[in-house]
C-alpha cells in the first residue's frame, strides 16, 4: 500500500517515530513535513535521535497565524496528494498540520486513518480542541489510545472505523528508556535525582496572557529546589516580549528545548513535573512522577483518576500546595495500551486495503 504521513510538530515527530518503522516493513510511505515546527531543537533531533526518514517534501510552512498557517498547509498537501495518489493518509495528534492534511485528504477522498483520535478536552477554546473534532469527523480509520476516547466518540455519534490500539508515545517511550539512561544531561546540569521540579509551558492560554505568564514564573522562583526549566520558543517569544527575564528567580534553570532522550530521562528523575503538555502528563504517569498540570482541564483524565496528575490552572494558592503536598503513592495501571499500538495500526492499514481491493 501507499501511504502518506503528515507531521509538522514535535509531538507527531515523537508519535510517528514507530508507526513509521512498522509501516515501511511492507508498504511504501510518503512522509510529508508541513515545517509547523522548523527550529532544530523542536524539529531535526527527533528525526535524528529516533531513526525517523528523511521528509519526502518539506513544505516549509512556518510560523503564522492560524488561518494563513492551516490554509498554506492544505494548498501544499493537496498538490501533494494529487502527484503521489496515496491508499491511506495518516494524521497524528491535533496540530494545524493534522487539521490540514485531514481536509486535503477527505476533499480528495482518500481514506484517512487519524492517530490519537477521540480525545477531547471539552475546552473549545483551545485551538487543538477544534482540530482534534474535525480531524475526527472527516476520518475513516480512527486510532484511539484509551476507553475514554471510544465514549467520546460514540457520544458524537462515531462507531464506525474506531480501533481501541493503546498509545503510540508508550510505544517509543517504551523503546527509548534504556537509552535515555545514558544520558549525561543530569551530570551537565548539576541536578541529583530526585532533587530538582522539570517545567514546560507553551499553550497560548498560559504564554500569551501575561498576567497567567508571570504569575507562573514567580511561583516557580519561589520554588525550594531547583527548577529545570527547557523552554519553548512560543514561551520564549513572550518572556522576551514583556522582559519578565529579570524577574526569574536564580533557582530556575532556562534552556533551549531539550532532544527526546535527555527529556525522558529528566522526566524519570524529575521529584514532580509542572507542565500544561498533553505528552508530558501521559509520559509522568507511565514514569511514575507527579504531575502538577497547569491547565482547567485535561484530554488524559484517567492520569488525574488514578492519583498522579492534578489540575491546577493558574491558582497560585493550588500550585503552591501542590509543590509542597502533591505526593502520589498508587498503583499504575495500563492506561496507555502495552506499548504495541504502533503495530496494531499498521495490521489495521493494510487489513482495510486488502478489504478495498476486495470489493472492488
Ligand atoms: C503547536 C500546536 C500544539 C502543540 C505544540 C507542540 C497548533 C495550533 N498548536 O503549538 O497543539 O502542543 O505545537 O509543541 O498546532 N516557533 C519557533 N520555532 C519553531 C516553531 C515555532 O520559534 O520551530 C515559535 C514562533 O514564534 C511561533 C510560535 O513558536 O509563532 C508558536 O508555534 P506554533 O507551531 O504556531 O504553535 P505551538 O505553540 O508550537
Ligand atoms: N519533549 C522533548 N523535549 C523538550 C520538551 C518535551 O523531547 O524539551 C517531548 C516530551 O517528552 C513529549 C513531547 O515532547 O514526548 C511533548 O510535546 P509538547 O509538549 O511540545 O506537545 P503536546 O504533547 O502538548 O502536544
Amino acid at each position: 500500500m501507499k501511504i502518506v504521513s503528515i507531521v509538522g510538530a514535535r509531538p507527531q515527530f515523537i508519535k510517528c517515530a514507530p508507526v513509521s518503522k512498522e509501516l515501511r516493513k511492507n508498504n511504501h510511505e510518503i512522509l510529508i513535513h508541513t515545517g509547523q515546527h522548523y527550529d532544530y531543537e523542536l524539529s531535526k533531533v527527533f528525526f535524528d535521535q529516533l531513526g525517523i526518514p528523511t521528509p519526502d517534501y518539506n513544505l516549509e510552512v512556518g510560523s503564522a497565524s492560524h488561518g494563513k498557517q492551516t490554509g498554506t498547509m492544505l494548498v501544499e498537501i493537496e498538490k501533494v496528494l494529487l502527484d503521489e495518489k496515496p491508499d491511506v493518509v495518516l494524521v497524528y495528534g491535533d496540530t494545524n498540520s493534522t487539521l490540514a492534511g485531514a481536509l486535503a485528504s477527505v476533499k480528495l477522498h482518500i481514506p484517512i486513518g487519524h492517530v490519537e483520535a477521540g480525545l477531547r478536552s471539552f475546552d473549545r477554546n483551545m485551538p487543538e480542541e477544534i482540530n482534534r473534532v474535525l480531524t475526527d469527523h472527516a476520518s475513516d480509520l480512527l486510532f484511539v489510545p484509551t476507553q475514554t476516547a471510544v465514549t467520546n466518540l460514540k457520544k458524537e455519534g462515531i462507531s464506525q472505523g474506531v480501533f481501541l490500539v493503546g498509545d503510540v508515545m508508550y510505544d517509543v517511550l517504551k523503546q527509548s528508556t534504556g537509552i535515555a539512561s545514558k544520558s549525561q544531561i543530569l551530570e551537565i546540569l548539576g541536578v541529583q535525582p530526585k532533587e530538582y521540579f522539570l517545567t514546560t509551558i507553551h499553550r497560548p492560554s498560559n504564554t500569551d496572557n501575561i498576567q497567567n505568564l508571570s504569575q507562573i514564573l514567580e511561583i516557580l522562583s519561589s520554588a525550594a529546589k531547583k527548577v529545570i526549566f527547557p523552554v519553548h520558543p512560543r514561551t520564549m517569544h513572550f518572556i522576551k516580549k514583556h522582559g519578565l527575564e529579570r524577574s526569574i528567580g536564580a533557582n530556575v534553570h532556562m534552556m533551549k528545548s531539550v532532544s527526546y532522550f535527555d527529556f525522558l530521562w529528566l522526566e524519570q528523575n524529575a521529584e514532580k513535573i509542572l507542565t500544561d503538555s498533553g505528552g508530558i502528563q501521559k509520559e509522568s504517569y507511565i514514569l511514575k512522577v507527579p504531575c502538577i498540570t497547569l491547565r482547567e482541564n485535561t484530554e488524559w483524565v484517567e492520569t488525574i483518576a488514578d492519583g498522579w496528575n492534578v489540575l491546577v490552572g493558574t491558582n497560585k494558592e493550588k500550585i503552591i500546595d501542590a509543590i509542597q503536598h502533591f505526593n502520589p503513592t498508587g498503583e499504575q495501571r495500563d492506561l496507555f495500551g502495552t506499548g504495541d499500538a504502533s503495530t496494531k495500526i499498521v495490521k489495521i492499514i493494510e487489513d482495510y486495503g486488502s478489504d478495498s481491493i476486495n470489493h472492488t
